[in-house]
């Protein structure tokens, strides 16, 4: 079931007409689909029965404060990365319970304000970071829960700049290093070990990396168990993919069937942080057609959205299905690059698609729901698009667009400052 469907040539959100949205909104319009984000949310959910498990979304995926309240209401707890989605996770309703804290560069502040506030769990990258959180725990006299992300050295078989697990990359810590820190940890005063952490990449389609990752982890928690550390949980971070052309991953509950299948006899509570799995097929970039180009050896339909607005394609050559919102317009299939007008020949959509497209027409790009409003810019002085949230024939706007006051607001001419 897809709920961004054709209806009589008419590209529709639910129950609403894309091009009224765009004609309502302007374009670029980044739109999402409720009914979407609640099946994938419910699908990883509901995979685990009975089973003790806690599913904490991602929020660096799409950060969009109605978003996050949707995934709250909807049961999810919220992997953060920075006190800024701390911020976005309350403003939305969640509380400090929900969140769990990633990310290997967590500073003396953030550190701090995120103890005081009794988040569930920090997941630590490093022995310094280990040392910086008990000295912070120690001067408040509070216990931090922490989990230490392991690096479990697994290819996921991913573009090499969403692959994190694997030796030689940033992020965890090699398995006999955690060993010795569990060991060190278990002494410490404050320090409250609960889990064992990971995250080997991003738009993983394979189940294979992420049961090797849970077996080596269940290998240490079983090493840690019979030194006397109690591990309570297993956070196998995020990463199963999507479909964006041809890929053909797992869906939630087979991966989710792979993980109980292998610590159900171990007792040991599970977290998930998904990201694009439950927003990425949620969202469409409606885009208007400015010019078509006709050049000697190619030819180009000028969006007015750009490398800004969706930086993927630039950034890893990520595929994007565009699609004609009217497939009705009177228009032949124009073989062109669908790029945007930003000043950089990288902003390119897509190469040598054949699509129907008239100037002033508009087209969707598909799949945009993750890591795409979310690592938006204001390259080129570009004010950043709209959201909107629709959820059967309601539609929300969740994000106004930006004015140019919102991007000259921050600034001071040399006198004023
Ligand atoms: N947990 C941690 C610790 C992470 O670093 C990430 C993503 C996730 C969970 C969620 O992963 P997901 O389920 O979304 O794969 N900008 C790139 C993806 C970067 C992923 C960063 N970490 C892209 O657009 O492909």
């Amino acid at each position: 079931m897809n709920y961004f469907n054709y209806v009589k040539g008419e590209l529709f959100a639910e129950q609403v007409s894309v091009t009224e949205l765009a004609e309502r909104f302007g374009t670029p319009l980044f739109i999402y689909s409720h009914a979407t984000l609640e099946r994938h949310y419910k699908a990883f959910d509901e995979a685990f029965g009975e089973y003790p498990h806690r599913i904490c979304y991602s929020v660096k995926a799409n950060s969009n404060i109605a978003l996050l309240q949707t995934l709250k209401r909807l049961g999810s707890g919220f992997d953060i990365v920075s006190i800024g989605e701390f911020e976005r996770v309350i403003k939305a309703g969640g509380s400090p319970k929900d969140i769990i804290f990633s990310g290997l560069g967590k500073t003396t502040d953030e550190l701090t304000q995120a103890l005081e506030a009794n988040i569930s769990c920090f997941n630590l990258e490093s022995e310094n970071e280990l040392y910086r959180l008990k000295s912070i725990a120690d001067k408040l006299g509070k216990t931090a829960t922490i989990s230490l992300r392991i690096n479990p050295d697994v290819d996921p078989k991913t573009h090499k700049h969403i692959t994190t697990g694997k030796k030689g990359n940033k992020f965890g810590i090699d398995i006999d290093t955690a060993k010795r820190l569990y060991i060190a940890a278990k002494d410490m005063d404050n320090i409250d070990i609960a889990g064992v952490d990971y995250h080997i990449g991003s738009q993983i389609c394979k189940l294979e990396p992420l049961t090797q990752a849970i077996d080596a982890a269940v290998n240490l928690i079983l090493e840690l168990r019979d030194l006397g550390i109690n591990i309570r949980h297993l956070d196998v971070g995020g990463g199963l993919g999507i479909q964006y052309k041809d890929e053909t991953p797992p869906h939630p509950a087979e991966y989710v069937n792979a993980i109980v299948e292998r610590v159900k006899s171990h007792d040991i509570d599970l977290v998930l942080e998904p990201g694009r799995a439950i927003i990425g097929n949620a969202g469409l970039l409606v885009s208007k057609v400015e010019y078509l180009k006709r050049g000697e050896s190619k030819n180009f339909a000028v969006i007015d959205a750009g490398m800004n607005d969706y930086i993927r394609p630039c950034l890893y050559e990520a595929w994007t299905d565009i699609d004609a919102v009217d497939s009705r317009i009177e228009a032949d299939d124009f073989v062109c690059d669908v790029v945007g007008p930003i000043c950089e020949s990288s902003d390119i959509f897509a190469k040598d698609r054949a699509i129907k497209v008239a100037e002033g027409s508009y087209v969707a790009l598909r799949s945009v729901g993750a890591y795409g409003f979310s690592m938006s810019s204001n390259y080129n002085t570009r004010p950043r698009p709209p959201e909107v949230l629709v959820n059967g024939d309601k539609v929300s706007l969740i994000r106004r667009r930006e004015t140019y006051q919102d991007l000259l607001g921050p600034e001071y001419l040399l006198d004023e400052a």
